[in-house]
C-alpha cells in the first residue's frame, strides 16, 4: 500500500480518464465494453477519494469534441452515463456526496437532463465530498461563455470594466464557487490538458501515468496524491519567500 500524508490531501482532484479504447483493444474487445470497464473504475475512485477525505474531485465523462466520435459509440456513453446516474445515485447519497455537473448540458438527451436535475437535487444538501462531472464539457467554450455574459453584464450596466478581474472572472465559470483544482491526473501515457478546465489550472500539479483507465486502482491515487505531496507549489514566488509565507500564514492556498 503507498503511503500518503492524510494531513496533506489535495482539497481539489480532476481527472482526465483516457484509455478506454486501448483498453478495450488490449483486451481484444469493443471499445464500449472498454466504457463500462472504465465506469468501474470510476465508482472505485469516487469511493476512495470520499474514504480519504478529498472534498472536490472533477471527472472529464465527456469532452465537447466526444460529439464526434462515431455515432454508436456517442449513443453508448449516452447510455452508460444515464444508467450510471440511475443504479448509482442511492449510494452516492449515502455516502454523503453532492453531485453537480459542468459543461453544455443542454446538449444531452432530455431523459439525461432530467437525471441530473434529481441527482443535483437528491445530493444538495450532502458535504462530504463534492463530485463533479464534466459532461459536453470544453475549457475554451466555457471561456468564451463567460465573456459573452459579462459583455451583456456590462451592456446592462452590471459590470464596470473596473470590476472584470480574476476573481469576478470565476464567478462567470460554470465552477463558481470551486476550488481550482490542485492535482490533475491524466492516465494512458498522454501528456495533454486536452482543453480540460484551461482557466481553473493556472497552478495545477499535473501527474501523467500510463495506466489505462479502465486499470487505475486506489494504488494508482495514492501514488499520484504521493507524487503531488512531494512537490513544492510556489505559485509564482521562491522558495525562500514560500518558507517565510508558510511560516507567516500557515499553508498558501489556491490564489
Ligand atoms: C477516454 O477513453 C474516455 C472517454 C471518452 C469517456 C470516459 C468515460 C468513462 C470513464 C465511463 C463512463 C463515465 C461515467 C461517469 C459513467 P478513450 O475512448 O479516448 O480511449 P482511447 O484513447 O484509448 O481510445
Amino acid at each position: 500500500m503507498i503511503k500518503i500524508d492524510l494531513d496533506n490531501l489535495p482539497q481539489h482532484i480532476a481527472v482526465i480518464m483516457d484509455g478506454n479504447g486501448r483498453w478495450a483493444q488490449q483486451h481484444t474487445i469493443g471499445r464500449i465494453r472498454g466504457h463500462r470497464k472504465g465506469a468501474q473504475a470510476v465508482r472505485t475512485i469516487i469511493k476512495s477519494c470520499r474514504e480519504i477525505g478529498i472534498k472536490h474531485l472533477t471527472l472529464f465523462a465527456f469532452s465537447v469534441e466526444n460529439w464526434e466520435r462515431p455515432v454508436e459509440e456517442v449513443n453508448a456513453l449516452m447510455s452508460l452515463l444515464e444508467e450510471y446516474l440511475t443504479k448509482e445515485i442511492n449510494e452516492l447519497h449515502k455516502q454523503g456526496i453532492k453531485l453537480s455537473f459542468i459543461g453544455d448540458t443542454k446538449r444531452l438527451n432530455p431523459a439525461i437532463r432530467e437525471k441530473l436535475r434529481l441527482a443535483r437535487e437528491m445530493t444538495s444538501k450532502n458535504d462530504k465530498m463534492i463530485l463533479n462531472l464534466a459532461l459536453s464539457y470544453g475549457g475554451r467554450d466555457e471561456i468564451i461563455h463567460a465573456v459573452k455574459k459579462i459583455v451583456s453584464d456590462h451592456a446592462e450596466g452590471k459590470i464596470a470594466v473596473s470590476d472584470i478581474t480574476k476573481e469576478n472572472f470565476n464567478k462567470y465559470l460554470n465552477t463558481a464557487g470551486m476550488p481550482d483544482p490542485d492535482l490533475l491526473i491524466r492516465t494512458s501515457g498522454e501528456y495533454r490538458i486536452s482543453n480540460f478546465l484551461l482557466w481553473q489550472m493556472a497552478y495545477t500539479e499535473l501527474y501523467f501515468t500510463k495506466v489505462l483507465w479502465p486499470d487505475f486502482s486506489k494504488d494508482d491515487l495514492f501514488m499520484a496524491i504521493a507524487s503531488y505531496q512531494k512537490r513544492e507549489r510556489r505559485f509564482g514566488l521562491t522558495s525562500e519567500q514560500l518558507k517565510e509565507e508558510n511560516i507567516r500564514t500557515g499553508n498558501r492556498t489556491n490564489v
